[in-house]
């Protein structure tokens, strides 16, 4: 803060006892807004000041008004140029500045006429014998701040010819308050050792505490609100029984993002339209043979009590490496990896990643989303323990109304599409998808016979969209992300 411009503004004071701030910015010789800044600055202390907002009214001339007021109105000065036995008009125009408007001014105020019959053009006249150029006088009148010699009809005129104007003037009335000092003491902040030492305590003004105040927020990192979402499932999950399946590998093999999931070889999910394939590397070499030519059969021959597709099932397709369309991908390595074992133990599995499709992309639909997906593998699990867990996961997030309509996934049969209630929506929202695993993809892995396994997998954009009342995906997720939205979004409640 300016300390000596501080000082003159109090010294003012003093010796005037009030003072407006336009007037005390005029006589210290500074910008009007600097004086501002130290009357608020001075308002902080204690009954120090009292401060009055104003604004006047003030009127200005323009330069054209300044111009006129100096050298006369356009229409005083053709008058005075037409000597006593007239002019020809295109003479007279050439004399005065601004003759037009002069001219015409003239020409109303009937001081001057012209003969329109003289053989060699028209000829300007004088009409009257003496005027007055009121303008000017009236401009001077203003400039000199005399308003009231003027009435407002003229005002107006001024005013319309854009000779004068009226602008506001904001300022603040500032008088001495009862506490006025000129000796400023700033108050202290903190009460410090040295002072409680050498007992200036005693002598010193304090800053009084603000209880108003708001705490600075600490600097933090955010946590994006698909991440809290995606810690109340896991929550879910963890509180289920279920373990983590992992889920480090977008890059997947065909083999096991369709094939091992019985989806053929000639299905519209893996054409290049709807999945992305890679160009480096382009296909994976290794594979366990045994259970991929299982796996050859059951699609070309059928086994286990199916008849399979009966097509001519090629490896060269099983080998295209794809960035994963689905976290069953996942699902599908880890059951196999549980076939391998000596002794089948029943396995709770779940996976909150990334999954990519080719999409057309739109205020729904992004290219990369995520995928929620639950397992169950046990012996003689059916389709009800299916819907009773699913009832127990939904409720947990707080949805206590489903229903279930069949549906179709080549991996599962029977397949059901999850429907919750949502209240705040006030209707049925499909929420999942879900089935038992088919015997074709579950036996050649090496699966017991009477191990069944359920499982269902949902989007966590979704419900993170409706819980944020987002309705375009791409204000949730991708560079156009609001980051305020990331930093406001509160902690996650699942109240549905
Ligand atoms: N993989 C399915 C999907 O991408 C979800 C699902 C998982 C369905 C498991 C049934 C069983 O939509």
């Amino acid at each position: 803060m300016d300390d000596k411009l501080q000082e003159q503004v109090l010294k003012h004071l003093d010796q005037n006892d009030a003072v407006d701030s336009n007037d005390l910015a005029k006589a210290l010789e500074v910008d009007h807004q600097n004086v501002v800044g130290i009357i608020k600055s001075l308002q902080c202390f204690d009954n120090l000041i009292t401060v009055e907002p104003r604004s006047t009214k003030k009127w200005e001339l323009s330069a054209e008004g300044k111009q006129v007021a100096q050298n006369g109105s356009y229409e005083y000065n053709i008058f005075s140029a037409i000597p006593p036995d007239g002019i020809s008009q295109s003479e007279l125009m050439k004399k005065v500045p601004n003759s037009k408007i002069g001219f015409s001014k003239a020409m109303s105020n009937k001081w001057i006429k012209v003969d329109k019959d003289c053989v060699d053009g028209p000829r300007c006249l004088r009409k009257a014998e003496n005027v007055k150029d009121l303008v000017r006088v009236h401009l001077n009148f203003l400039a000199e701040g005399q308003i009231d010699q003027i009435d407002a009809k003229v005002l107006s005129d001024l005013k319309k010819r854009k000779l004068a104007s009226e602008t506001v003037i904001k300022s603040f009335f500032v008088k001495k308050g009862k506490a006025f000092t000129t000796v400023l003491e700033k108050p202290e902040a903190d009460l410090t050792a040295q002072m409680l030492q050498d007992g200036s305590w005693k002598s010193k003004t304090f800053k009084d505490y603000n209880y108003n105040a708001l705490g600075v927020l600490p600097q933090s990192g955010h946590l994006h609100p698909l991440m809290k979402v995606r810690s109340a499932y896991r929550q879910i999950f963890l509180e289920m029984g279920f373990s983590e399946m992992p889920t480090n590998n977008f890059v997947e093999s065909s083999f096991w993002n369709f094939d091992a999931l019985f989806q053929p070889q000639q299905h519209p999910a893996r054409d290049a339209h709807d999945t992305f394939f890679i160009k480096e590397p382009a296909v994976t070499n290794q594979f366990p043979m045994e259970y991929l030519e299982r796996v050859k059969k059951v699609h070309s021959e059928g086994g286990y009590g199916s008849q399979g597709y009966r097509y001519d099932w090629k490896i060269e397709e099983a080998q295209k490496n794809v960035l994963r369309t689905h976290t069953t991908a996942v699902s599908s390595r880890m059951l196999y990896a549980l076939a391998q074992q000596a002794e089948f133990k029943p396995v709770k599995y779940f996976s909150i990643d990334r999954v990519f499709r080719n999409e057309t992309l739109d205020s729904t639909h992004l290219a990369e989303f995520h995928q929620v997906e639950g397992v169950v593998a046990d012996r003689s699990v059916t389709l009800g323990d299916l819907m009773g867990i699913l009832r127990e996961f939904f409720r947990k997030l707080g949805i206590h109304k489903l229903r279930f309509k069949p549906a179709y996934n080549p991996y599962t049969e029977p397949s059901m599409e999850v429907f919750g209630y949502h209240n705040g929506l006030g209707k049925w929202v499909e929420i999942g998808n879900s089935g038992v695993f088919r015997p074709e993809m579950l036996r050649p892995m090496g699966l017991p016979e009477d191990v069944n396994v359920i499982a269902w997998g949902l989007s966590l954009e979704r419900p993170t969209m409706i819980k944020l009342g987002i309705d375009n995906i791409r204000d949730l997720c991708g560079h156009k992300v609001d980051l305020q939205m990331v930093y406001d979004s509160p902690i996650c409640q699942m109240d549905f």
